[in-house]
């Protein structure tokens, strides 16, 4: 295992009527003028929106809402709620949603106290903010993990990126898994193999052998499984929910990172995916992962072989690391197929003249992956995905 030095800011809070039990007293502790940031109306049709008018209104504050922030969120929206921050004298943000809003939120914390375009600063200065209008999250929709952590992906459409900003950490999140019940079942799924992506691209990164972090990582990967087909099987069941919404917090919380560096080279493709198609992530993943992995495969067999394993049950005896390697890209596919997620860009709508090369040749090749891809290997995973 690397050196490492833990620590983590954000503070959970977990459960039934977690935010009628807890949010009072969180607004207790900052300014008057709260942002109230949310996506394109799901919070008005499933009464989230009701009950967090009342608690904002009864512990007195000023409300400025940042709404219709869209899935992919843009970078003009960031700067829409910058300025609007900066208007209003923005004490406090409070995001509710999926990982779109919370992102966003995160970016909007950032640009607000800062005079200089926070995209130049990042890529061009490569510095990073300092101060932060601070900010919690009700999430309203799990798989992204990203209330734990300060990265937000957020699509630039002038520079065609979609692309990771460091902005603030949430001095809090609010997981209850009652907000979630709404959640289209196409969500659910999609948010699920996100988090299983997550997941898997923290134990493909290295070190490479037996580890902790990587052992508690295969408990995360079996649990994601298990609850997305309870989940599927019985939508009401919160227990199964529960679970996930834990898991996919338990992605990103730094946790199944400790003393690792990251693969997250499916991810990198999916963003650029993305950025040329605003297609959605975890369907994006779904149909990257298994492709991208085959092209791995020479490099990363002795860590499929664990996941085959470990998280799949696979049998190991008389096997070849190899033979568990194609056992597990085999499972994984399969799994993909069981839960109504689709395999080719064409299932998800994806048209064929795309400018495939350009989301390659775009593409971040990241250093913790096994395999060091070139644009070239991508385009041809690419290819293979139609
Ligand atoms: O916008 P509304 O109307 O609220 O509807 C949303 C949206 O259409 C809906 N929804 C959310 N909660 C709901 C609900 N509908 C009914 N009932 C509820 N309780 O769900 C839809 C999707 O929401 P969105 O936030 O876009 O999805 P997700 O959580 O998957 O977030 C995706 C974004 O997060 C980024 C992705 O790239 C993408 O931009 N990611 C962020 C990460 C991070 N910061 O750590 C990591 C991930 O790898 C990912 O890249
Ligand atoms: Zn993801």
């Amino acid at each position: 295992m690397n050196d490492f030095t833990y620590q983590y800011p954000v503070k959970v809070y977990f459960g039934e009527k977690a935010v009628q039990k807890n949010l009072s007293s969180e607004l207790a502790k900052v300014g008057q003028n709260v942002m109230l940031a949310y996506g394109g109306g799901s919070i008005k049709k499933n009464g989230i929106y009701e009950e967090l008018i009342e608690i904002l209104n009864n512990a007195g504050k000023n409300v400025t809402e940042l709404s219709e922030i869209m899935s992919n969120p843009t970078y003009a929206k960031v700067q829409e709620g910058a300025s609007l921050a900066r208007e209003n004298s923005i004490d406090f943000i409070l995001a509710v949603g999926g990982g779109s809003v919370i992102d966003c939120c995160k970016i909007v914390s950032a640009q607000a106290n800062l005079d200089k375009d926070i995209w130049e600063m990042e890529y061009t200065e490569h510095k990073n903010p300092t101060e932060f209008i601070p900010m919690g999250a009700v999430v309203t929709a799990f798989g992204t993990g990203a209330e734990m952590n300060n990265g937000a992906v957020i699509t630039n459409e002038e520079k065609m990126q979609k692309s990771a900003l460091w902005g603030a950490f949430y001095d809090f999140a609010i997981l209850e898994p009652a907000y979630t019940m709404t959640m289209p079942i196409k969500q659910v799924v999609s948010g699920s193999f996100d988090a299983l992506s997550h997941c898997m691209e923290t134990y493909m990164g290295s070190p490479r052998e037996v580890n902790l972090s990587d052992e508690i990582n295969e408990a995360c990967q079996r649990n994601i499984i298990r609850n997305l087909r309870a989940t599927l099987k019985n939508p009401q069941d919160i227990t199964a929910r529960s679970e996930l919404i834990w898991a996919a917090a338990m992605g990103e919380n730094g946790i199944l990172k400790i003393g690792k560096v990251t693969d997250f080279q499916a991810h990198m493709l999916e963003h650029q995916l993305g950025a040329y198609t605003d297609c959605n992530h975890g369907q994006g993943l779904a149909v990257i992962h298994p492709t991208l992995y085959r092209h791995m495969l020479p490099e990363a067999a002795p860590q499929f072989a664990r996941l085959a394993v470990n998280v799949w049950d696979i049998s190991p005896y008389g096997k070849s690391d190899e033979q568990l390697a194609n056992e597990f890209i085999d499972a994984l596919s399969a799994l993909i197929k069981e839960v109504g997620l689709p395999t080719t860009f064409t299932d998800m709508g994806i048209p064929d003249d795309t400018d495939f090369k350009a989301i390659a040749d775009s593409t971040v090749k990241t250093a913790g992956c096994c395999k060091k891809f070139t644009s070239g290997e991508l385009l041809e995973v690419l290819g293979e995905c139609k």
